[in-house]
């Protein structure tokens, strides 16, 4: 019997609801949307899904601007209709995890809007950072938000409040007590709604320290955390060293407190993952170990080149730092924040990546639609919404590429999804890739992902770790195959734009190119696929 809980070689589905199904002809996605189609998600393999925001917000950006976190936005339906999906959910045998917004309020959240009309030093405004102007009536520092711009904006009275993003976003205040008590309020009432867990949103960021205080160079700092920046590693990370509100000792005593609030619920298996971008890597470490949260998000697949060493570092890496603190790694190809896989690096190789990693130690993260193989979607600028694209004039686009609504079914966009006009258009391209369409046809990413998570749970999870094989590539190291064995299975990643001959025996299990041959003994791995073999 398997004794490990449930999140440990988990699979993970991230919904984000806006973009998920529309039940209500609005052209926003909504929960009921999603409790719809939980039979589709089943299907699919996983074991969980991770739902970004869907809480009381002007929604300045999607979501991750909360005014309420313990009730629902009417543009995704009730707390009712949360519970449903939690519901459904469970009866399918789906866990279900909530995303947590801890480093800022929505300035629309009764707390700011209450500090707003309070003056400078009253117990209102002490649960953000408000501070004065400097003599010249410049912001109190000079850092630069993470959406582009200053990182403070002023208000009626001259004072100015801290906001890493937004300006709708007003960073909360962790040395303030009423903060700590809230959300822990937040975390029991959707823990006592059926939640299994969270998704920790800006995990490293909610201790600040020296807030009064000038970075030496914060458009330099900027440019360092943007990884749309292009700029020299050494440099990089000698700039990721120097930020002064992310990764504090501080943010470790407030994950302690909440694990205890997590363990208290004995008989439930609550777990959380933190979103932490940390320098160096061995930091994320803590924030997994043993008292600490669950998880930490390895965000590196999201940038790594289609390439053997890359990879190969990328994976070593992850594996060996957790293993410090007796964790498992987790891996994600695509998420709501950065270009799709299929995008990214060609859609043969984003197939190929997931199959690679879906046979490794650890959970994996698998983003809404990533399953289909969608592309980011081509966008006008009118169409845009990320708050990214208006702070800096244009000059980046944003994330809203990624966060296309998906294509269910029929002939012409917007493919079922919505029976209104969707929030951002679908491609009428998209047509051989909605799920009806996919459903159809054998050789689709729908059905490399299906069988690939049916497989994975058959003959991988809990099968411990893996060892790197360079007999397969006939004795020598290549730099176009990767391969690995775990447990009874033998993976093979061949990068190159030819087919590979490799000694491997047994039988292919899956391939995410075209069907394997035997030549001479030897199987030829199809150019840029992967596969699976047991012996
Ligand atoms: C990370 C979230 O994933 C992203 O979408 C959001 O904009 C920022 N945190 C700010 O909450």
């Amino acid at each position: 019997m398997n004794s490990a809980p449930w999140w440990k070689e988990a699979t993970i589905y991230q919904i984000y609801p806006r973009s998920f199904f529309d039940s209500n002809g609005d052209g926003e996605g909504d929960l009921t949307g999603i409790t719809a189609n939980l039979d589709y998600v089943k299907k699919l393999g996983v074991d969980a899904i991770w739902l970004s925001p869907f809480y009381t917000s002007p929604n300045k950006d999607g979501g991750y601007d909360v005014a309420n976190p313990r009730d629902v936005d009417p543009r995704f339906g009730n707390l009712a209709d949360a519970k449903k999906l939690i519901d459904r959910a469970h009866e399918l045998g789906l866990r279900v995890l909530a995303d947590i917004v801890p480093n800022h309020f929505s300035d629309q959240h009764e707390w700011f809007q209450a500090a707003l009309n309070s003056p400078a030093g009253s117990i209102e405004r002490s649960r953000f950072h408000f501070y004065d102007a400097r003599p010249d009536g410049t912001p109190p520092n000079n850092w630069i938000s993470l959406f582009g711009g200053p990182s403070w904006t002023q208000v009626d009275d001259g004072q100015y409040y801290l906001h890493l993003f937004d300006s709708s976003q007003p960073d909360l205040n962790w040395d303030n007590p009423e903060v700590h008590a809230d959300f822990e309020k937040t975390l029991r009432f959707w823990i006592e709604l059926g939640v299994d867990g969270f998704r920790i949103d800006v995990a490293h960021g909610l201790v600040k320290e020296d807030v009064l205080a000038n970075h030496p160079d914060p458009q330099g700092l900027s440019n360092a955390l943007r990884l749309d920046v292009a700029m020299d590693t050494e440099k990089r990370n000698a700039l990721l060293l120097t930020v002064p509100y992310f990764d504090r000792q501080g943010v470790h005593e407030i994950y302690r407190k909440w694990r205890k609030i997590f363990d208290s619920y004995e008989d439930r298996e609550i777990m959380a993952v933190a979103e932490a971008w940390v320098h160096p890597p061995v930091n994320a470490t803590r924030y997994v170990r043993a008292d600490e949260l669950h998880q930490v998000f390895n965000f590196d697949l999201l940038t790594a080149e289609f390439k053997a060493d890359v990879l190969f570092d990328v994976i070593e890496r992850s594996i060996a730092l957790n293993a410090t603190v007796n964790a498992l790694p987790t891996w994600a190809l695509s998420n709501h924040d950065s270009p799709r896989v299929a995008s990214r690096i060609g859609s043969e190789q984003a197939r190929a990546l997931a199959l690679f990693v879906f046979a490794l130690p650890g959970s994996t993260y698998v983003f809404a639609g990533q399953e289909l193989g969608l592309p980011d979607g081509e966008l006008e600028d009118s169409d845009r919404a990320d708050p990214t694209f208006f702070r800096t004039n244009g000059e980046i686009k944003g994330r809203d590429g990624a966060r296309v609504p998906l294509p269910w079914k029929g002939d012409s966009t917007p493919f079922g999804f919505s029976t209104g006009k969707p929030w951002l258009p679908i491609s009428q391209d998209w047509k051989p890739l909605t799920v009806e369409s996919q459903e159809l046809d054998p050789k689709s990413s729908l059905h490399l992902y299906r069988n690939a998570l049916e497989l994975r749970t058959k003959h991988l999870t809990g099968k411990g770790g893996i060892t790197w094989l360079e007999s397969a590539h006939h004795g020598e190291k290549s730099e176009n195959l990767l391969s690995y064995s775990r447990g009874e299975v033998t993976v093979v990643l061949n990068l190159a734009d030819s087919a590979a001959e490799c000694e491997i025996s047994g039988r292919a299990l899956i391939v995410s190119g075209c069907v394997i041959d035997s030549h001479d003994g030897k199987k030829v791995i199809p150019a840029r696929s992967c596969a699976w073999f047991v012996a």
